[in-house]
Formats: C-alpha cells, structure tokens, sequence
C-alpha cells in the first residue's frame, strides 16, 4: 500500500489511481494524519500531493515532521516537494517567471532512479509560482528545466524524493514510468491489488450498510448511475428501485435506450418520471451557469422525494457520483470550479441516507468495474453525459427551441463520428449552443443565425483532456449536415481548447 497526502491539488485523487493502476492498494490521506498513524498503517511508500498554496503562505498546510524519521520512501510532487525541501532545511522562493503548462525538462543524473532507461530531455507538466531554490542537505539536483533549476532532486540515502512537475497528469510524457520507478523499485512495492477486489469490498460494505433496506437510485442515463444500477443489483438485488427522471434535457432517444438496456436488458426495476416541464419551468430566465446547475440539482431531488415517498420503506439513495464531481464540486483542500450535478444540488435536509459506491473512483475505472459487472461494452463505453445534460450545453437560458437546436445537431455529430469509426477514439463529443448569432448568406438571402461549436475531447479521465483531431474532412461533413439540416443555424465553430485551462463542458 501507498499513501497520497492531500495537499489540495485538483490531481491528488489521479496519483492515487495511477498507483492502483499499477496494481497497489493507494488511498488519500488527510495532510494532518500523524507520524504515529503513519506508522500503524504501514505503507511501503508515502507521497505528498501538489496544492494551490505557497508553503510561505499564513495557514500553509504542513506536515507531521517525524514522518520523515519513519524510513518510509517519500516523493513530493510540486507543493509537496517545496514542502519537503523547506522542513529539511532547503530554500523555496518564488519563480521569476511562474511555469504553466508543458516544459520541457533535462534530466542531469543518468543514475537518477526515478528517471531510469528514460530519455534525458522530456516533456512535463508544470502548474507553480514557488519554486525549490535550494536543495536541501543530502540531496542532489537530478533534473532541471530552463525555468526552473531544480525540478527535480533526490536523497537515495533516505529514499526521499521530488519532482517540481505532475508526473500523474498525462501531459508528462514519461508520468507513468516514474511514478512506476517510485512504487516498485524505490519503494518495492507487490502488484497485489485489483478491480475484482475493489467489486467484492464494494459487495461487502454494501449488505452490510443496507441490510434488508429498500434502496432508491437515481437513474440519469449516463454511465455512471448505470453502473451503480448494476453494483447495486449485483449486491442486494431486488432491495433496489431506480428511479429514471426524465428531465426534458436528454439526447435524442436517450429515454428509451435506458429503459431498454437497464430495464429490459438488466432487469432493474424502473420507474420513470416525466417532468420536463417542471425544469424547463424552473429554469426560465436563468442564464447563471452556477444557478442552473444547483436548479436541476435541486429539482431532481424534489422530483425524486416526491416519487420515493409514494413509495413505502426507502432509506437510502444511490448516486454515480465519481471522484472527479466530488474535488471539483470543492473538498476541504481542493477549490470549487463547478457545482457537479450529484453534489451541488444536495439539500441539508435529505431524508434518505446517502450511498456513493463510485466516489472514489474515476470514469474508467468506472468504466472497468461496469464490465466487470457484465454491463454490455456498447452501453459501459457510452461518452459521459452530465447530470444537467443539454441544460449546461444551451448556454445562458434554456428554452424548448434552443434545446432542439443542440438535440439535433447533436445527434448528427454523433451519427457522424460513428459513421467514420471514430467514437472510440474520442472520448466525449457533443454540440454547445453559445447564444450568439452571426450572418450568413443562404441561397440569395441574408442570414441572422445561432452559432454551434464543436466539442469534442481525447482524455483518460476527464480531469484533463486534449481537444481531438478530426479531420478536416469528417469535421466539414458535420458542419455542412448540421447547418443544412438544423433549422436556424448558420455557422458551425470547432473548440480547440485543452482542459486546463478550459473545461470539457462549457458550463
Ligand atoms: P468538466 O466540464 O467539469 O467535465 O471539465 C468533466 C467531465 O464531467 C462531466 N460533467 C458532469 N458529470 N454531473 C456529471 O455527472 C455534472 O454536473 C457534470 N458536469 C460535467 C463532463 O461531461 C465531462 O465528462
């Protein structure tokens, strides 16, 4: 097992799974846990995450100083190495010039352990303002970047060691080899861990949580909330009602593939609500992302309170809440960015008891548990779809013919880029309504039309994604389908923005 100590960067969750990935048990850690619980838990190695703050900050998130004394392995990443470096006694400053994005580093020690069999110039991911200006006693600088002197250094002795960049975000190139280096050759650590254990554990704590309760789960159509269906089948069977409401912001056909795959496919027991016209209702005049989110979250719920309480003895409610909707919703370390669906919409006084099997998971280890669970590939492989749905995708007010303009074009671009054999290699594509018109000429005639943009995105995770290269063929088929066929459209844009610094949706 390894440990991550949380230091509040929007990443610390990714190096736990990147170490379980790697067949080891990791699990995050609160950034206050002592020297004493270190030493009960035992790990084979300890990682101290990155975070937003300067370790000069008032308040700066610090750590238990005799966890150094454990002779437990140690890598720092960013805030986490600055940290290290600071309570050994080296120098942190601020960096002239803050580093953003990929650099380019040259590693300096050909013996350096973490870098072993790689090549000495190498692309990383670097998000600081502080940087390591002095290595500490005992340790030597094994790779720099033209930036920043020191990114990163090492202690062999002690087993310590830092990186200034992300080694678990993809943009480094050769991220997933050094933090291979770190678990098994530094730490020696055994791949003895993995998906099929973390479905029985999940079994387990279930039945027991539940006993011979009813439980309600909420059913949004997209992978997640399937998945839950089918742990949650698997665990306690006929205890389970889902619950599919039908919020009037869904893909085209998207209601009855549900009912045909969960219901018909799986046997979960379905009920599905109609209530369109209550959120369109609700949401009409409201152009503030923030709110539009807390107002489908919000009316889901109701939707649902309402439903359940026709029915009798449910205690619990299920929800395919993952990791990444947890820490960008805001945790005790990490900001907010956006108020996910599952979480934001929460109210204090939920009469049911909460069950979230996926929190700690990521979309393809969700993905991974699906089919282990037996879900269909085609279902289990669907892109993601918010829990808001189209409701975030018409930006500002959402009305019934605004919806229809990204339904339709929405449903042509994923006809297309099925038709071209590219959904696989894309992770999630859709159509955003940006509100504004522009002029176009159609036959002999002047325009005055909406705009749609292309969104479509290559990622892991989700946590940070790359915009795809299509085509310029396949992407001019698209736009000429859509602007022919979607009444009141006469442009078409495509988003060329990675995430950082953009998001995957557009609210
Ligand atoms: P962002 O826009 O946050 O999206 O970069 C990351 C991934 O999360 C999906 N997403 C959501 N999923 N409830 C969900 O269940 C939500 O409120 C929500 N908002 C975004 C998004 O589609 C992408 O896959």
């Amino acid at each position: 097992k390894i440990i991550v100590l949380d230091y509040g960067s929007q990443y610390n969750q990714l190096i736990t799974r990147r170490i379980r990935e790697f067949g080891i048990y990791s699990e995050l850690k609160p950034h206050t846990i002592t020297a004493a619980e270190v030493r009960a838990i035992a790990p084979k190695g300890i990682i101290f995450s990155g975070g937003p703050n300067s370790v000069y900050d008032a308040g700066a998130l610090g750590v238990d100083d005799e966890i150094f004394q454990l002779g437990i392995p140690i890598l720092g990443v960013c805030y986490g190495m600055q940290l290290m470096a600071q309570r050994l006694g080296g120098k942190v400053e601020p960096a002239e010039d803050r580093e953003y994005g990929k650099v380019d580093i040259t590693v300096t020690d050909p013996q350096a352990k973490l870098f072993a069999d790689l090549p000495s110039e190498q692309t990383v991911w670097m998000s600081h303002g502080d940087l390591v200006h002095e290595a500490p006693a005992g340790f030597h600088v094994t790779a720099t970047s033209a930036n920043c002197p020191i990114a990163a250094m090492a202690d062999d002795d002690r087993q310590f060691y830092g990186i200034q960049f992300h080694a678990e975000v993809q943009h480094t190139k050769y991220g997933h080899e050094i933090l291979h280096h770190f678990a098994f050759d530094v730490c020696g650590a055994q791949a003895n861990w993995n998906m099929g254990d973390f479905i029985e554990q999940q079994i387990e704590a279930i039945r027991a949580e539940v006993g011979d309760k009813q439980v309600l789960l909420g059913l949004s159509g997209g992978v997640d909330s399937s998945v839950v269906a089918a742990l949650l089948n698997k665990a306690i069977g006929s205890q389970l009602t889902a619950i599919f409401v039908d919020h009037g912001l869904l893909r085209k056909n998207e209601a009855d593939q549900v009912m045909d795959s969960l219901g018909r496919g799986l046997g979960v027991k379905i009920i599905k609500v109609n209530a369109a016209e209550r959120f369109l209702g609700d949401l009409k005049g409201v152009t503030d992302p923030e709110q539009k989110r807390k107002i489908i979250g919000r009316d889901f719920i109701e939707v649902f309170n309402a439903e359940a309480r026709k029915l009798h003895g449910i205690e619990y409610l299920a929800q395919g809440t993952l990791y990444t909707d947890v820490v960008e919703s805001g945790t005790d370390t990490a900001q907010t960015i956006k108020s996910h669906h599952n979480v934001g919409g929460l109210p204090k006084d939920l009469q049911f008891k909460l069950i979230e099997p996926l929190n700690k998971l990521f979309k393809d280890e969700a993905r991974e548990l699906g089919e282990r669970l037996g879900i269909p590939h085609a279902l289990v492989w669907r892109q993601p779809f918010p829990g808001p749905g189209l409701g975030i995708r018409v930006l500002g007010e959402v009305t019934p013919a605004k919806l229809e303009i990204v339904r339709d074009s929405d449903a042509i671009l994923r006809e297309e880029i099925k038709n071209h054999g590219l959904d696989q290699d894309i992770w999630q594509y859709f159509t955003v309504l940006p509100g504004i018109r522009s002029v176009g000429v159609m036959g002999d005639g002047r325009t005055y039309d909406y705009t749609i943009a292309i969104r479509a995105i290559t990622s892991i995770d989700g946590m940070t994604a790359d915009f795809a290269r299509i085509d310029w063929e396949v992407l001019q088929e698209i736009s000429s389908r859509i602007v022919n066929e979607v009444a009141h459209v006469n442009r078409v844009v495509y988003d060329i923005t990675s995430k950082p610094p953009a998001t995957v949706e557009w609210e």
